[in-house]
């Protein structure tokens, strides 16, 4: 056991592109600690996005391994991964990935719900924690009839919802203005203070790196 909530370990990835091979990562270690805010930045194709997803069990490694928690996500099943996911892990993306059909609530209460818990659970739980990103006024609104600032905070409540160990978080203010970037990213970094979650966010944006603990840069596959 470690007091590390994500680890990965000689994370390999390359990608077959008809008779070419790109390879993106050659040999990625990461460790994030309980409420630690780390950032990956690199220039566009350097692997971010990639890493990201082999860290999320969203892709599997060509070599090396992920745990999250005490659990080693690589050596799972995809059906165990899947729990896993479920279970400790966050994501936040670029476009909020909301669906469309059902209401702010029932957007944050699905991954509760797909998780086993019975209704009245889940929507508790979702009110909750859209409150605790001052929507409250907002519960029964479906995705199209919220801004932009307003879908991404309800993105930030599914993904943080079921207390999980670890958020995953590609550009996830990359679609705002300035104003509700900053809204969004401060809402991150202090639901990450106050619960103790971890968070590996991509970034294009300079003026969130002084709010995180650590900086990564990838270059040519690997941090430095
Ligand atoms: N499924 C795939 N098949 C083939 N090549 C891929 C695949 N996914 C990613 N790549 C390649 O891997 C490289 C890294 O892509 P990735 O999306 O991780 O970059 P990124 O750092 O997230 O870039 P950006 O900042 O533009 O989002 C790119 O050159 C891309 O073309
Ligand atoms: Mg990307």
């Amino acid at each position: 056991m470690s007091e590390f909530v994500l680890r990965a370990r000689g994370l390999e990835k390359s990608f077959s592109q008809g008779p070419d091979r790109v390879t993106v990562l050659t040999g990625v270690d990461l460790c994030v600690a309980a409420g630690e805010r780390v950032a990956v930045i690199g220039r566009s194709g350097s692997g971010k996005s990639t890493l990201l997803h082999l860290l999320g069990g969203l892709d599997e490694p060509d070599a090396g391994e992920v745990w999250v928690g005490a659990e080693n996500l690589t050596a799972a099943s995809p059906a165990e991964r899947a729990v896993l996911r479920n279970r400790h892990m966050g994501f936040v993306y670029q476009l909020h990935h909301l669906l469309p059909e059902f209401s702010a609530l029932e957007n944050v209460a699905m991954p509760l719900r797909l998780g086993g818990a019975n209704r009245a659970t889940a929507s508790e739980q979702a009110r909750e924690m859209l409150a605790a990103v001052d929507l409250e006024p907002r519960l029964q609104h479906r995705p199209a009839a919220l801004s932009g600032g307003e879908r991404q905070r309800v993105a930030v409540a599914r993904a943080l919802v079921g207390d999980p160990l670890i958020v995953l978080a590609d550009e996830p203010t990359g679609n705002l203005d300035r104003d509700n970037a900053r809204s969004v990213f401060d809402l991150m970094c202090r639901l990450s203070d106050d619960r103790g979650i971890g968070f590996v966010i991509v970034t294009h944006d300079d003026s969130m790196l002084d709010s995180m603990h650590r900086v990564l840069s990838l270059v040519d596959g690997q941090i430095r």
